[in-house]
């Protein structure tokens, strides 16, 4: 494969302190060489070798591909008219959930693919170039092993999520007994990760246990949804089984706080969803300044929040949560990676994926600054432009 070098690079965010500066390892006045999928070199523009192709960045920055670590994109039909109930008072439930569910079931594979395709190369445009994609509106064996193989389909980081809530034709006990046994093992050869919504309403503690070690011993890791709607046990028992990620993290003790920080269970806030549902912001500070690892993500989905924008929910971060601009871009993008457990994405040091972003802006504090605007102006992954 030929190379690629991109040049003329204002500001480039390698995430890599030993080669650029602070949190984010910038490098001022820059250059990139991608060859064969990977980052080849980076360093200073006017020491850059020879390459097949060049690209001029015209003073632009780059920045690694977004990794957006929790996603829900197999799915039918939308909840629009949810969301505007919501915005005259009536509060988010779980229980809408369903509404999505019945959808889905009834829909056909093709309905379903080119429903997930369009949101795949939705977040591509803005910059996602590794995404996270859940089950959890199938909630049978067979419809949740048809929405993982489709989630195959676009991505490796695929998440059986059974456990989102019980469907009503099941009793409680009866349908957790399910997901942790018969469902799981129709499942687990098409998943790399198990999720649980953890909440009242949704699993308690013991079934969200069993449900996370029966995942385990088959191989796939970990991950909750976390005290999303309340207190709760879900970030707790993340941390005790090593969870790579807990999500949401809305509603925080001071002891989940301190067991984040004292743990490698990577703190995923989503503020798409308190902006979507009209809630108070999870605090970002708090966690950070405790020193746990933070990262955002979009929980792209049709009822709590309908957005697959990571400069969005960079920006809600920032503006929201306050996420310093640095903080919030780290997140985005190296943060997602660690709560994938990877090291190939959400850095540009060499031996990297050559998955990177040119924007529209002389630095990616315009992410915050510019909300809203469509800073995007390429898109590589594995090294081939496909924006
Ligand atoms: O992450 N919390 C549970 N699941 C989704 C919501 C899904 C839905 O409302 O359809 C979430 O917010
Ligand atoms: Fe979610």
């Amino acid at each position: 494969m030929s190379a690629v070098l991109v040049r003329n690079i204002s500001v480039l965010v390698t995430n890599s302190p030993e080669h650029g500066a602070g949190l984010l390892g910038v490098l001022a006045d820059a250059a990139l060489v991608a060859e064969d999928g990977r980052v080849a070199w980076v360093g200073p523009d006017a020491g850059a070798p020879a390459a097949d192709e060049a690209v001029d960045a015209a003073g632009r920055c780059v920045i690694p591909g977004f990794v957006d670590s929790h996603a829900h994109l197999v799915f039918a039909g939308d909840r629009s008219a949810e969301f505007a109930a919501r915005m005259s008072g009536r509060p988010y439930a779980a229980g809408g959930i369903r509404t999505t569910v019945a959808a889905t079931r009834s829909a056909t594979d093709e309905q379903l693919r080119a429903n997930l395709r369009r949101l795949v190369t939705e977040a591509l445009r803005q910059g996602t170039t590794t995404i996270e994609c859940k089950s959890g509106y199938g909630l049978t064996p067979a419809d949740e092993v048809r929405s993982l193989r489709l989630a195959r389909e676009v991505t490796d980081e695929v998440t059986y999520l059974g456990a989102h809530v019980v469907p009503p034709e099941y009793a409680y006990h009866e349908y957790v007994d399910l997901v942790r046994g018969a469902m799981l093992d129709a499942c687990a050869p098409y998943a790399k990760w198990v999720d649980v919504f953890c909440e009242r309403g949704a699993f308690d503690a013991d079934a969200t246990r069993e449900i996370l070690r029966a995942g385990a011993a088959r191989g796939l890791g970990l991950r909750v949804h976390a005290n999303q709607l309340g207190p709760g046990p879900g970030v707790r028992i993340a941390v005790e089984l090593r969870a790579a990620s807990a999500d949401h993290c809305t509603h925080l003790s001071d002891a989940d706080v301190d067991a984040l920080a004292a743990s490698d269970t990577v703190a995923t806030l989503l503020p798409g969803v308190e902006f979507s549902t009209r809630s108070p912001y999870p605090d970002a500070r708090r966690l950070l300044d405790a020193g746990a690892t933070v990262a955002l993500a979009s929980d792209c989905n049709p009822g709590s929040c309908y957005t697959s924008s990571m400069p969005f929910c960079v920006a809600l971060a920032v503006r929201e949560m306050r996420m310093t601009p640095e903080e919030a871009l780290w997140a985005a993008t190296a943060g997602g990676a660690r709560a994938l457990r990877r090291d190939d994405v959400g850095r540009l040091a060499p031996g990297a994926r050559a998955d990177f972003v040119l924007l529209d802006a002389p630095n990616p504090i315009y992410l915050a600054y510019r909300p809203g605007v469509p800073l995007v102006a390429g898109v590589w992954k594995d090294g081939i432009r496909v924006v």
